[in-house]
């Protein structure tokens, strides 16, 4: 079961949204750690819901700083649609599993959360945060 070590190169140069990824990061932590103890849904559900909530304000954050870009961010539609596919892949699995349906939490779920953490921060936000770091300095 992976955990997401928090690493220099993850940080994208833009405060706010280092502050939101680092903060993400540890909670993805958390609940991988909590599933590997063992722990009931009752335990999972909290961090769950609390995942759902920080991972709709960070992606609304990121969505603001494109907005402000405007045609000096070219990638707004697909980094978009990048957020919407973690939410209709992993959050609303995970809601699900909240909520009771028949469904439970596996490894490979987990797997893909973390993968598409890492690949998501180490590619498409990292090419936000250079347009945003390149129009910062006046360029
Ligand atoms: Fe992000
Ligand atoms: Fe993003």
């Amino acid at each position: 079961m992976p955990q997401i070590d928090w690493t220099p190169d993850m940080h994208i140069g833009v405060a706010e949204i280092d502050a939101q990824h680092e903060k993400l990061t540890g909670m993805i932590n958390a609940l991988c750690y909590a599933y590997m103890d063992g722990k009931e849904r009752e335990v999972l559900s909290p961090i769950i819901n609390e995942l759902h909530d920080y991972a709709h304000y960070h992606f609304t954050t990121e969505e603001k700083y494109m907005k402000q870009l405007g045609e000096r961010y070219d990638f707004i539609e697909q980094h978009r649609a990048k957020h919407g596919e973690f939410f209709s892949t992993v959050i609303d699995f995970l809601l699900r599993y909240v909520s009771g349906e028949d469904t439970e939490l596996t490894p490979e779920l987990l797997d893909y959360l973390t993968d598409w953490w890492r690949d998501h921060i180490m590619g498409v936000d990292q090419g936000l945060g250079e347009v945003i770091r390149r129009v910062e300095s006046g360029e």
